[in-house]
């Protein structure tokens, strides 16, 4: 079965915090999205907010008319916002304050306890909870014990070998992600998986069996920009041209 694309918007909002102005507007970044054909719009409330607020994110629970999927830490203050918007789903994601992206998976493991606490928070306002984790056992173990619905994993790993070409490690990395989805699977998760996805290393992640869905950003507002440049100038040019 085809996989499912959730489409993660945050840097519509890094272009817009870049200026502290009103445009692009997420919202309008998701609409186009969903027209697109896409299944659903990710976004990740930072503890800091440097990209996504918590007026957009509400805006968008309001407009998403597919699967609103909020990424955040696991702590208190999130779980409370996630109860108020009442995302569709939560993936919870490890943060820390200087990354420029999510670096690693959450160590369910080793915080089971705190996120055990976050995942009976989100479940009893009826939200779907999703745990991003590296595809190791022990990760897999721990977020069914945690009570999650479903995990995300991490794909990043795999997208930095395919960058550098390094072969072997893509096979490696790619039968790591197969073993630990079919774990997962026949543990009773669900699983999607996302991370430094691109239109150049897709290919093999869409082949794996058993996954539901990709998140994917970067990429597709990268080639959003570039490839709606032409229509941009040539609108301006025509602005101009006509006084
Ligand atoms: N999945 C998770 C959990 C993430 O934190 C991110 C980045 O925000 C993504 C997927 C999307 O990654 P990328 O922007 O590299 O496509």
């Amino acid at each position: 079965m085809a996989k499912k694309l959730c489409v993660n918007i945050d840097h519509i909002a890094t272009i817009r915090e870049a200026r502290k102005v009103r445009e692009p507007e997420p919202v309008a970044a998701a609409l186009l999205a969903e027209l697109a054909g896409c299944s659903g719009i990710t976004v990740h409330l930072r503890q800091d907010r440097r990209h996504i607020n918590d007026g957009d994110v509400h805006l968008l629970r309001h407009t998403v008319t597919g699967s609103l999927n909020l990424e955040m830490a696991p702590s208190a203050e999130m779980v409370q916002i996630a109860k108020q918007v009442l995302p569709n789903m939560v993936t919870l994601v490890p943060e820390g304050p200087n990354e420029l992206t999510t670096e690693g998976g959450l160590n369910v493991e080793a915080r089971i306890s705190e996120i055990a606490t976050a995942v009976q928070g989100l479940h009893s306002s009826g939200i779907l909870v999703s745990l991003f984790i590296e595809p190791k056992m022990e990760q897999v173990k721990a977020a069914r014990k945690a009570g999650a619905n479903y995990v995300e994993f991490h794909t990043g790993h795999y997208a930095d070998a395919f960058e550098r070409r390094d072969e072997n490690e893509v096979e490696l990395e790619l039968s790591k992600l197969q073993e630990q989805i079919s774990f997962a699977v026949k543990s009773g998760l669900k699983v999607n998986a996302g991370h430094g996805l691109n239109y150049r290393n897709v290919k093999r992640i869409a082949e794996l069996s058993d996954i539901e869905e990709l998140n994917i950003g970067h990429s597709i507002v990268a080639r959003a920009a570039l490839v709606g440049m032409g229509r941009a100038v040539k609108e301006m040019l025509k602005l101009i041209a006509s006084h």
